[in-house]
């Protein structure tokens, strides 16, 4: 198969520039506040990014979920949705997309990626102690898990936790760990292996497609199932394009087949892999699609809409199409790719190699003096806010639950995350953020801790009011007046 939609564009002066393959045809104005309403915003929004609105927001790099630029062929499929409560042919249009890009016949509509994870965690999880293997946890995901009284055991390999690493498969699953989980703890208490595209948690780390075939091969040695959480399964992808030898002649269409066809169960939330908003599960087994199909219309709505608007219906079936598209799902990675390297060779200690979703800074280095007790990745995460206006997400100790006994479980990284959503930054906006955030590197003693004032007891990060422990804030302030006079 030729790769036709991949295109290769070489810069004479030998820069490495990520080229658009689109052009703007509908934009939305931004504002940068002030640094003294910056401030108020912040003590507003209890010092948690989450909780700021975007009226105070300048470039909001809090995710890629729900925020990916759209295509016009996905503007305009919503104008023919088909409005129906049951039988409507837009599903029929999805299904028919998830069954050509994803290779799954039977698909479950949920209203996001978490909806998916209760739903699975609600049919497979039957006893107190059942244990479910997996590359590395997500938030939402663990927190269905642990709902049901299910456990998670992570396989990352050594390397996926150092920081500074060229590894290319960071996300990869230490298959004779599996192995011996697996007998340890009896292939009966094991509901499924679920392994994630692009491990979001450590940075956007990939999985290698020798990886998960390994990972195939012992599921099939001990009679397992095996989930994949496809939510940047496009990224990873093309990062297997792009590093994987044996798959750098394959095809966007090639890679993503193999990695579903290794996988029982292919769930994802359309607000990432097809830039639109939903969720989805699928399968080729009608048992698996019988055990999962009654809490659809329990959960989430009737089976040809489950929660999701018929019009989203419509953009996420372009989308899952439009994830073959080389010059589509570069754009995010390259960016990422151009941003970690700019603030690398100033010395801002960065998750590398580069991956999916967003930079990753690494809190925990830069804010050194910041003990974890006070979530070095919190208060950098609103320092960086502060000094320009700039929404990053912590993903560190703030974004990790309590255990059962109600403490403390330290994250393995304390990590910023800027998310450079797909086609909607653009380079000089990206410079910015280096700019300042190399600034903020040289004045990174005057950033301080934080602690919490209201902590809710699930998913504390979305809501979670924080406090800093000092007049940090002000003083960071007064630098950045003194450096910048009066610029924004
Ligand atoms: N799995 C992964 C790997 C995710 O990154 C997310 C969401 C989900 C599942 C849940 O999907 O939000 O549609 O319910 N990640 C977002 C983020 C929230 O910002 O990284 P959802």
């Amino acid at each position: 198969m030729s790769k036709d939609n991949a295109v290769k564009i070489r810069f004479h002066s030998g820069e490495n520039i990520p080229l658009e393959m689109h052009k703007v045809r509908v934009v939305q104005k931004l504002h940068l506040p002030p640094i003294e309403r910056r401030l108020e915003a912040l003590h507003e929004g209890g010092f948690n990014t989450f909780r700021l609105t975007t009226q105070d927001v300048f470039l909001d790099m809090l995710t890629d979920s729900g925020t990916n630029a759209m295509s016009d062929m996905q503007l305009s499929a919503m104008m023919h949705a088909d409005d129906a409560y049951a039988g409507s042919q837009s599903f029929f249009r999805l299904q028919r997309a998830a069954e050509e890009v994803l290779k799954k016949k039977y698909f479950l509509p949920v209203h996001q990626g978490r909806a998916a994870e209760n739903v699975l965690a609600k049919a497979y999880i039957k006893k107190k102690g059942d244990l479910i293997p997996m590359n590395y946890h997500f938030t939402t995901a663990l927190a269905h898990i642990t709902q049901y009284g299910g456990r998670i055991v992570e396989l990352l390999y050594d390397e996926a936790y150092n920081i500074a690493s060229s590894h290319p498969f960071k996300g990869n699953m230490q298959v004779e760990k599996l192995e011996a989980v697996i007998r340890a703890h009896g292939r009966d208490n094991i509901p499924f292996i679920r392994m994630e595209a692009s491990t979001n948690l450590i940075g956007g780390q990939p999985f290698s497609l020798q990886n998960l075939r390994d990972v195939r091969q012992i599921a099939d040695r001990y009679g397992l199932r095996v989930v994949l959480d496809a939510s940047l399964l496009g990224e990873n992808a093309w990062l297997i394009l792009q590093r994987e030898p044996a798959f750098a002649h394959a095809t966007m269409a090639e890679v993503i087949a193999e990695i579903t066809g290794l996988a029982d169960i292919v769930y994802f939330s359309a607000r990432k892999l097809s830039s639109s908003r939903g969720g989805g599960i699928c399968t080729n087994d009608l048992t698996i699609y019988r055990e999962l199909e009654a809490l659809i219309p329990l959960f989430e709505g009737f089976l040809t809409y489950g929660g999701i608007s018929v019009r989203e219906i419509e953009a996420m079936a372009v989308g899952l199409y439009e994830t073959l598209d080389e010059t589509m799902i570069c754009q995010s990675p390259q960016f990422i790719a151009y941003l970690v390297h700019a603030l690398t060779a100033k010395g801002v200690p960065m998750v590398t190699p580069p991956g999916v979703l967003g930079a990753h800074v690494d809190a925990m280095s830069m804010c050194a003096h910041i003990p974890q007790t006070q979530y070095p990745a919190g208060a950098l995460a609103a320092a960086f806010y502060l000094i320009s206006g700039v929404r990053g997400m912590e993903r560190g100790s703030i974004s990790n639950q309590r255990d059962e006994d109600g403490n403390e479980t330290y994250a393995d990284m304390e990590l910023l995350r800027l998310a450079i959503p797909r086609r909607v930054f653009t380079l000089s906006q990206i410079k910015y953020v280096e700019d300042r955030l190399v600034w903020l590197y040289e004045n990174r003693r005057r950033i301080g801790g934080l602690k919490f004032v209201y902590e809710p007891p699930v998913l504390r990060f979305f809501m979670g009011g924080l406090a800093p422990v000092s007049d940090w804030p002000e003083q960071l302030i007064a630098q950045f007046k003194a450096d910048f006079g009066d610029s924004r």
